[in-house]
């Protein structure tokens, strides 16, 4: 779960809500791992993760996130083929951050945004390459509608 947000904007409305005892208490212990202070905050970020969500799957909305790509810079070819393609992609790579693990090894982190459809060709584009070790695109939003 990632949170940051603006709280500005609309006035507080307060809803009951009916829940098993047993669902609530584990619920409660979950929050209280996680460091919130009171439910409230806690539901706020489980609808804030479920909305989204639904902004990557409903396709229309641009969104925002980073991708994270580890891979062999020695592999033939790769780095060409990745700046080619962020290149394709320019309109969607806001930036890039590179870090030289260690001989081999290299850590790029991709902060994207665009419309999901256009984001995941980019991702699949990426982490698809021969030389490309692993890849995680984190999903999330522009906070426009949060
Ligand atoms: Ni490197």
């Amino acid at each position: 779960m990632t949170r940051k947000r603006d709280e500005g904007g609309d006035a507080l409305s307060r809803f009951g809500v009916s829940i098993d005892g047993r669902l609530l208490s584990q619920f409660d212990r979950h929050i209280q791992r996680r460091g919130y202070r009171n439910r409230s905050e806690a539901i706020r970020d489980l609808i804030r993760d479920r909305l989204v969500e639904e902004e990557w799957s409903s396709g229309n909305r641009e969104v925002v996130g980073t991708l994270t790509l580890i891979y062999d810079h020695h592999t033939r070819e790769l780095q060409a083929r990745m700046t080619e393609l962020q290149h394709r992609h320019h309109a969607h790579v806001l930036c890039t951050m590179h870090v030289h693990l260690d001989h081999h090894n290299c850590l790029e982190v991709l902060v994207v945004r665009g419309r999901p459809r256009e984001i995941r060709a980019l991702t699949d584009g990426l982490m698809s390459l021969k030389g490309v070790k692993h890849g995680q695109l984190a999903a999330s939003s522009t906070g426009k509608l949060l």
